[in-house]
Parts: C-alpha cells; structure tokens; sequence
C-alpha cells in the first residue's frame, strides 16, 4: 500500500487559535478566531503560507511571485511572511494604483515591496503574466517562487487540513457537526473537506462564494481537493456531497458590500466586539445569520478567517451606514 506524504511547513502563524462561544440576538454559537493567526493579522492565509514557504525558504528564493485584487490579503500577508523570512516579493493587482491607497494596498507600499497591476482582463492571465517574468528574472540569475491567487494549490491546503486537527484537538466536533466559511479561492474550503474525511470527522463544509458563481467555486474546491488527495497519497475518497455551497451572499460584487450586509457586521461589532471585514467575513456571516441563527444553538462553526483591513478601504461606507443608539 502506497504511504500518505505529509508536506512539511515552517512555523508563522500563533496556532492553536481560540475557539470562543458568543452570543448575539439571544442565540449563542461558536466562533474559530482565525483573525488571531498574527503575522500582521493575516487570517486564514497564514496558515497556507507555513506550508507555501517551506521550500522557498529552504531553498534561498529571492523573490516570491503572487496575486490577487489590489485590496488582497492575501498578496499582503504572503509579502510580511515573506520579508519576515528574509525574502523580496513581488504582487500582480487586480485594479489601480493610488497615491490615497488605503487597507492593504497601504501595507503592500509601507512594506515597499514590488507592484504591478493589472486590468480585469489581465488578471484573467495572472498566472501566465507571472510565468513570463518569473522566466526573464530567471534569465538574470534570480531564484523566484510563485503562489498562486489566495495561496490555493494542493500544497496550501494544508493549512486547512491541519486545521481539523487542531479543531478535533480542540473537541469541538463534540457540538458541532457543520463548519461554515467564506470562500474565495476555495482553498480554505477545500482544506476543511480533506482534513475531515482526513480525520474521520463527519462535517458538513459549508462555503460562501465570494469571488466566483457557484457551479465554478464548486468545482474548484473539488479540483483542488482531488488533486491534494492524489498528490499526498491520502488513504480517502472524496465525498462531494459533504461540501455546499451558499450562494447568493455577494451579488453586489466581490470588491462591494450591501447596507443590510454593513448594518448587520455593525451590529453584530457593536454587541460582540468583533470586527468582520466587507469582501468576506460579512458576507460569510450574513449567510451564517440568514441560515443559522434561526435556532437558538447553531451546531454550525463560523470560521472567522480574518480580512481586518478591507475595513479600512471602506471607511466611507461604514460611516455612512446607520448608528444604533444606546
Ligand atoms: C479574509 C478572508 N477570508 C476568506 C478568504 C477565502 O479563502 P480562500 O481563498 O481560501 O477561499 C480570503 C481569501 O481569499 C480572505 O482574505
């Protein structure tokens, strides 16, 4: 019998993260604080990052390649965790440059590392774009890496399939029998699909398609899901029904965010005191609240993959939005 390989990764992300009870509107549920992985609050990408910068580490790069929209977490946090390591990188955006640039697109200039952006239709050939300068650098003696959008591979999924066992370490699958989270790249998704067939946790994993329609995040959770069970060997055979996708939580767009979306993560700061960011964890949560929150104990976990500063990009808007009064 073939043996499962486990890829191996380096140390960045504050983990375990805390699994907290939180109650609003009268209900009470639990929360995986996924915003508190550190790296400069970095999310859920950090935890693919331990394992997307293994090699690159190991093996001196000069310079990472990746992408993402211009107010990308994750182009953001793959930059930190990689000048934490000691290496350059170099970002390809979806959008435009701004001498205001505020949220992440602020960070990416405070760090000073390399931008370049790119149309819509562009970013349609992010990865050929890429290619092509990771090969002309190459030519010029430089050792370059590149992640792909959201740090979704077979490989980044680790992060996630890891995170089960974190969770199941946490005895969390003891109330919970359902995990529910956004999803942009699918990576995330797909790495809580594997780690629980991995870990023989009978989960429903419920994503909310930010980014892509539903049929196409379906399918590039399955594929990337597939691909991590092939590639690493696993001794599993994925069940495609244990994955669902909750659509219609971003038809506003991915770079918008609806006022009832904003009244909600307004309210739910003001009783909690926790921040959701308006690209993913609003929408994530608005899904969780229109679903869940209807009985009084969810069995479903709400993953907070972080995003803090989108906030900031948005700043208008979520002044403009009401004010509660006490
Ligand atoms: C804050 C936040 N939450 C969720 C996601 C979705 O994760 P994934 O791309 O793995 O689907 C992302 C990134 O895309 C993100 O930045």
């Amino acid at each position: 019998m073939k043996t499962q390989l486990i890829p191996k990764r380096i140390s960045l992300a504050n983990i375990p993260t805390p699994i907290q009870k939180i109650s609003f509107e009268g209900k009470s549920f639990f929360i995986k604080r996924d915003d508190f992985t550190g790296m400069e609050t970095s999310g859920n990408k950090i935890r693919k990052l331990e394992y997307l910068l293994f090699q690159p580490r190991k093996e001196k790069a000069d310079v990472i390649f990746t992408c993402g929209g211009e107010q990308s977490n994750h182009a953001r946090a793959t930059a930190f965790a990689a000048a934490s390591l000691g290496m350059k990188s170099k970002l390809f955006l979806w959008g435009k440059n701004s001498s205001n640039a505020d949220g992440n697109l602020f960070l990416d200039k405070v760090l000073g590392c390399e931008l370049r952006f790119l149309s819509k239709n562009e970013f349609g050939n992010a990865t050929i774009i890429m290619a092509e300068e990771k090969l002309s650098l190459e030519k010029k003696g430089k050792k370059v890496f590149l992640i792909p959008e959201g740090g979704s591979s077979p490989l980044g999924i680790w992060g996630y399939i890891h995170a089960i066992e974190e969770m199941q370490k946490q005895n969390i699958f003891r109330r919970c029998n359902a995990i529910l989270t956004a999803s942009g790249s699918g990576g995330t998704s797909a790495g809580l699909l594997v780690g629980s067939l991995l870990f023989n946790q009978n989960l429903k994993i419920l994503a909310v398609n930010v980014l892509y329609p539903k049929d196409e995040i379906r399918n590039k959770i399955i594929t990337l899901a597939e691909q991590a069970i092939k590639d690493y060997r696993l001794p599993i055979k994925l069940d495609e029904k244990r994955l669902e996708i909750l659509d219609g939580y971003s038809q506003e767009g991915y770079k918008h965010i609806s006022n009832d979306k904003l009244l909600l993560i307004k309210k739910f700061a003001r009783h909690t005191g926790i921040v959701l960011d308006p690209a993913y964890t609003g929408k994530a949560f608005k899904a969780y609240y229109d679903n869940f929150l209807s009985v009084r104990t969810p069995k479903t976990l709400f993953i907070h993959t972080g995003g803090l500063y989108g906030v900031f990009s948005k700043r208008k808007k979520y002044l403009l939005s009401f004010e509660e009064k006490i």
